[in-house]
């Protein structure tokens, strides 16, 4: 028997095109009943850097792409000012539905538990097995704790360049955190800061301006 979650919804010997195609029918956990639409991720093929947030927002939800709302606008900017080419990075989420509890006519934003993480893993992993990135970028704990395992802390480990098996992975906060920090300035400023190691990291990558 098959483990439940995304994993029978993956198509075997897909590309990137077909992968996105496959997961908009995903039930692989209850997240699709509620939500607009998958939000897969998005990119080059050939992209050195997968920036992994952590699921869709409200505007994600409704236009489908990734980091199109406001953290997506933070982490744009934050990108540009660590001198990463935006268009050369492939931008995803750990779990690919909006996750969310209404209140009056807005749709709160809530944290998807471990299950649904584990439920949507295959469809990260997919991607990333596609797409054999130089490097990884977490983006808050959901991410890097998919990534990394669930003892991950990202407070303590923020910033580092940590090896994996197919890759070099760095954590740090999530766009929104920056968004919500009482100094945001002093959160962007560290926030940029970690992607200037990243930056370091790529060498002549196409996505190192
Ligand atoms: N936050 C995320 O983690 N991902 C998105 O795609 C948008 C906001
Ligand atoms: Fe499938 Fe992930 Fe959506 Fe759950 S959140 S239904 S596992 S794509």
């Amino acid at each position: 028997m098959k483990a439940p979650g995304a994993a029978e919804f993956v198509p075997e010997g897909a590309d990137l095109a077909r992968l996105r195609q496959a997961a908009c029918h995903c039930r692989g956990c209850d997240l699709y009943r509620h939500a607009t639409q998958t939000v897969f991720g998005a990119g080059p093929a050939n992209a050195d850097v997968v920036v992994i947030g952590e699921q869709p927002g409200d505007q994600e939800d409704v236009l489908g792409q990734p980091f199109v709302g406001p953290a997506g606008r933070l982490l744009d900017r934050a990108l540009a000012e660590a001198d990463i080419d935006r268009d050369a990075v492939y931008a995803t989420n750990a779990v690919k539905h909006f996750k969310f509890v209404e209140r009056g006519k807005r749709r709160i934003h809530k944290t998807p538990g471990r299950t649904e993480v584990v439920a949507c893993s295959a469809w990260l992993d997919a991607e990333l097995d596609l797409l054999r990135p130089r490097l990884v970028v977490c983006l808050g704990a959901i991410a890097a704790q998919a990534v990394l395992g669930p003892s991950f802390k990202v407070s303590a480990q923020r910033g580092e360049v940590i090896e994996a098996e197919d890759y070099r992975v760095v954590a740090t906060v999530h766009p929104s955190a920056v968004l919500r920090a009482p100094d945001r300035a002093e959160a962007y400023a560290a926030f940029v800061a970690d992607l200037r190691i990243v930056r370091a990291q790529l060498g002549n990558s196409a996505a190192a301006r």
